[in-house]
């Protein structure tokens, strides 16, 4: 009984919504003035000039200054008196100009505020962990944790109206094109993405598991040999990979497949619908075709396989240059069959002596280099010429220094840095180095877009570790027909029909033509060191399909978090999902995952076992 009276008495002084809005808390303009109109939204801010109170109300389309007069009204003066930040609200009165000087041009509403007549209290707030306005000083932790007011914010808001945005322009695009939406199962069979699954267990099936697709790429296969021809999805994938700035372990993609076409057709669609997307989110033309690079150039250049194209600085490799120097860092490298390859960073020279030894070569260390030689580019004062400075100077003769800035068509105050290593920890080093240096030294425009599509990646690479071959793309990719025999004689010098998009550093999609005849697929199995019985155990429905007269098909994924991410210029996948996970796997809202009841555990014929 309490328990209602203490209801009732709480809701005493809350109003039902009886004023409807009219209009939304962005829309009103000048030409508006005199309206009578009613806004519903949360109450942003509050300023009491004692006479006069403001009140900017808030709701998704923007912000607008309510006025309350206590001449005119002063029993709802006194009522706005009472409100707080968060309190949801209705509010009617008329438009009208903001005195002169008192426009905000911060605002699309700027120009007008409204006079209040009549408030309705919709809901009352606790006071909000951290205010909407400041929720860039707070933690993201705090953010996450209360998702339902750092989504008020209008950055999260023009995200998640983004995101909607693009999943249209893309469903509009392919069903224009001809391609089905088909929703394919999330309780399967695992999927050979090469991350781990999630699993699931089943209760009917004791004992046995379902794993959640890490993408649905067997099914549109599937979806192939079964004649459907164009197949897309917005879908959700799951790997249970560790997150990370540009990863989740639950993330969406953009799934296609197509049947009868080569590279250029699958090519040719998705950059149209790249295209289509920029257009409509950014009003931006992006110039089709867009250009190809290959896997080898991609790698020799930039050092990985995704290079931020919106500026130069290429990675030379100068080992044939310093074989026979005095610095026995570089020497050593190359005798044991290493190479120093590196990039020269116009106007570098800047940095400090300091800032190179500590703070770049440590960024590199994060990289697995073991150290990072420098030189910095400048005028020799006797003969006016262009010459290497840095304390590894002397290990070098006057012919090699110039030779060295040859090769880096180095200019004065550039920095040169070196990483003598493997060709793989060099790159690996260089690459990020690179893409820093690049921001830090500010040497691309940020409103840039630089497509670059990736092809004649290797099919296989080989692990050195298992002592095998591995899929660069994954097991279902083809090779080129002119590299078909190389199956048998040279495995590790096979092209495949893979290719990936790239903007700005970013792999936003990736996709292949596929093996369609079932003895190629059963052989390239076979180089993967995947046993007949394993192949069957885990692929034999798919590789039964093959059987039944499946059309030559390929296809690609695109990232939707990726491209979202792009598109709304952040670096953090967990700005552009409306309920993300953290680093560690966890939604910090609903304080998933969580332990589970035993009964639960029982019926699932499941036991935990906890260490201590
Ligand atoms: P792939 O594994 O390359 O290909 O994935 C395709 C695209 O999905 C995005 N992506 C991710 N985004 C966020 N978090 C992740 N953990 C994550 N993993 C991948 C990337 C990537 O380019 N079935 C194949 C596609 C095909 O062959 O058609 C596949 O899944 O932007
Ligand atoms: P050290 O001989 O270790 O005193 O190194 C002299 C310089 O060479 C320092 O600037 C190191 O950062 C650099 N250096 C050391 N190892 C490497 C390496 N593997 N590649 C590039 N530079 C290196």
């Amino acid at each position: 009984m309490t328990k209602l009276v203490e209801i009732v008495n709480s809701l005493k002084g809350l109003d039902f919504n009886m004023l409807k809005r009219t209009h939304s808390c962005g829309q009103l303009r000048l030409e508006d003035d005199g309206k009578k109109v009613t806004l519903n939204g949360w109450v942003h801010s509050y300023r009491d000039h004692g006479n006069l109170v403001f009140i900017d109300l808030r709701d998704r389309d923007g912000i607008t200054q309510l006025v309350f007069d206590p001449q005119s009204q002063p029993d709802v003066h006194k009522q706005s008196r009472g409100l707080r930040c968060e309190w949801v609200i209705a509010a009617s009165g008329a438009v009208r100009p903001r005195g002169e000087g008192l426009e905000n041009p911060k605002i699309d509403t700027g120009k007008i505020e409204i006079l209040i007549e009549k408030i309705e209290i919709l809901n009352t707030a606790e006071t909000p962990a951290f205010e909407i306005d400041g929720a860039d000083k707070v933690s993201e932790e705090l953010r996450l944790k209360h998702r339902y007011l750092d989504m008020r914010r209008p950055e999260m808001q023009n995200r998640l109206k983004i995101r909607h945005k693009v999943t249209k322009i893309v469903r509009d695009f392919f069903d224009s094109a001809d391609f089905w939406e088909i929703e394919t199962p999330f309780l399967g069979k695992s999927t050979p993405e090469g991350a781990r699954d999630f699993l699931v267990p089943s209760r009917l099936c004791v004992g046995e598991f379902y794993a959640l697709p890490q993408s649905p790429q067997l099914f549109k296969q599937v979806l192939m040999v079964g004649g459907v021809d164009k197949y897309f999805q917005i879908v959700r994938c799951f790997r249970d990979e560790d997150p990370r700035a540009d990863r989740q372990a639950e993330f969406t993609q953009i799934d296609v497949e197509m049947s009868f076409v080569d590279m250029d057709d699958v090519i040719d669609v998705h950059q149209r619908m790249v295209a289509a997307v920029w257009e409509g989110i950014l009003g931006k033309k992006v110039s089709l075709p867009m250009r190809r690079m290959s896997y080898k150039e991609a790698v020799d250049d930039y050092g990985v396989d995704r290079p931020d194209l919106r500026f130069d600085m290429k990675l030379k490799n100068i080992s044939d240059l310093v074989g026979d120097c005095q610095f026995k860092v570089f020497t050593g490298t190359i005798e044991k069959g290493g190479i120093v390859k590196g990039l020269c960073a116009p106007g570098g020279a800047k940095y400090s002596r300091g800032d190179i030894e500590k703070a770049l070569t440590n960024f590199a260390a994060d990289y697995d280099a073991k150290g990072l030689a420098w030189f910095k580019v400048a005028k020799n004062e006797e003969s006016g010429q262009v010459t290497l400075a840095s304390s590894i100077a002397k290990f070098f003769s006057d012919e090699q220094k110039q030779q060295i800035i040859e090769r880096f068509s180095a200019n004065e105050g550039d920095l040169i840095l070196m990483v003598a290593d493997t060709e793989a920890v060099a790159n690996k080093a260089l690459a990020p180095l690179r893409v820093k240096l690049g921001k830090d030294l500010e040497l691309y425009d940020e409103d840039a877009h630089e497509f670059v599509w990736i092809v004649d990646f290797p099919l296989f690479e080989w692990d050195e570790k298992a002592q095998r071959y591995d899929s660069l793309h994954h097991p279902f990719t083809a090779p080129v027909p002119e590299d078909v025999e190389k199956l048998e004689t040279d495995p590790g010098n096979i092209c495949s029909q893979a290719y990936d998009i790239v903007v700005n550093g970013s792999e936003i999609g990736g996709g292949s033509i596929r093996i369609h005849q079932p003895q190629m697929q059963a052989k390239v199995f076979d180089l993967l060191n995947i046993s007949k019985q394993q192949a069957q155990d885990r692929f034999g429905f798919f590789l039964k399909a093959l059987n039944y007269g499946a059309p030559p098909h390929g296809g690609i994924a695109f990232g939707l978090d990726r491209l979202v991410m792009i598109l709304t210029g952040t670096d953090n996948i967990r700005d552009v999902i409306a309920f993300p996970k953290t680093q560690k796997g966890q939604c910090l809202l609903t304080d998933a995952p969580s332990p589970v009841e035993q009964a639960q555990l029982d019926e699932l014929n499941l036991r935990t076992q906890t260490h201590h």
